[in-house]
This record gives C-alpha cells, structure tokens and sequence, in this order.
C-alpha cells in the first residue's frame, strides 16, 4: 500500500493543477452576457433583470428593453438585431447598433430579451 503513495499523490497533483474546463453559461445566464459583451447596456436598459443603461458618449440612449415577448415575435427580433432590419410593428427608425457576435450568441440574446418582463 505504501508503495502507492507516491502514485496518489501524483494524481492529487494532477487534479488540483490540470485546468478546469470552462462550464458552459446556462441559457439564461449567456444572452445576459452577450448583451453586456456587445455594449447594449451603453443605450439600454432592461428593469426585469435590474440593468441600468450605461451610456458612454453623447447619444446613447434607447428604450428599456421589457416585455418584448408581447411585441416581437423571435424572428423580427433576431432581423432587427442582427440587420437593424426594420421589422413590422417596430418603431420604423433603424437601429444604431449593428450586432457583432455569432448566430448563437444572437439566439441566446434574442431568447434571454424575449424573457424579461417587468410588473
Ligand atoms: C447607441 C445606442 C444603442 C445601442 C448600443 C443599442 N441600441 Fe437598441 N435601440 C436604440 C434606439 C435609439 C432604439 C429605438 C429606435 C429603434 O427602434 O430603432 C433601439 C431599439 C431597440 C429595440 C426595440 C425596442 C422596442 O421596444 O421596440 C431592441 C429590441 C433593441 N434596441 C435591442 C438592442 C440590443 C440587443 C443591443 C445590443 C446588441 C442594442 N439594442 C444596442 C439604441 C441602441
């Protein structure tokens, strides 16, 4: 048993310094991030998740983002996001902000957007 010793120790070692994988964000947790990476917060904010908009220059500023789920349905959402596509029911005015993240990143933005109502 002794002579095992050095064996367990090494695998404790390998444990401790082999690095962790990076857990994936759960869903809900990623279109937060996304829409913090991608600077939305600079004109937006959105009350459901208590996020406050945090404009950096003259000009930055939008609607608070709530309830969109009662608006937009997922498709105009994505169009408008990812294209600045003026979708139907939307204000007519393009947006000022041109998506620059993954198909996935927008999907998991457009769904955490689409989840988010305030009382
Ligand atoms: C530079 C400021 C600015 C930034 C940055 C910005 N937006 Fe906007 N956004 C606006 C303005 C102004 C409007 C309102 C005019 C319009 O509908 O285009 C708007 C409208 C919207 C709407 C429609 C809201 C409604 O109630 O009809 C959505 C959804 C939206 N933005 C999402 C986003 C997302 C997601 C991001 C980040 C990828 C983002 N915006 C970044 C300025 C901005």
């Amino acid at each position: 048993m002794k002579a095992l010793l050095p064996l367990f120790a090494c695998l404790a070692l390998f444990f401790v310094l082999a690095p962790m994988p990076e857990a994936p964000l759960p869903d809900d947790e990623k279109g937060e991030a996304v829409f913090l990476e991608q600077s939305c917060d600079r004109c937006h904010a959105v009350p459901a998740a208590a996020l406050l908009a945090k404009p950096q220059q003259e000009g930055d500023h939008g609607p608070a983002l709530d309830k969109l789920g009662e608006k937009y349905n997922p498709r105009a959402l994505r169009r408008f996001i990812k294209y600045a596509d003026v979708a139907e029911g939307m204000s007519g005015v393009p947006h000022k902000k041109e998506f620059k993240g993954t198909d996935e990143e927008l999907q998991a933005l457009v769904d955490w957007l689409l989840e988010q109502k305030s009382e």
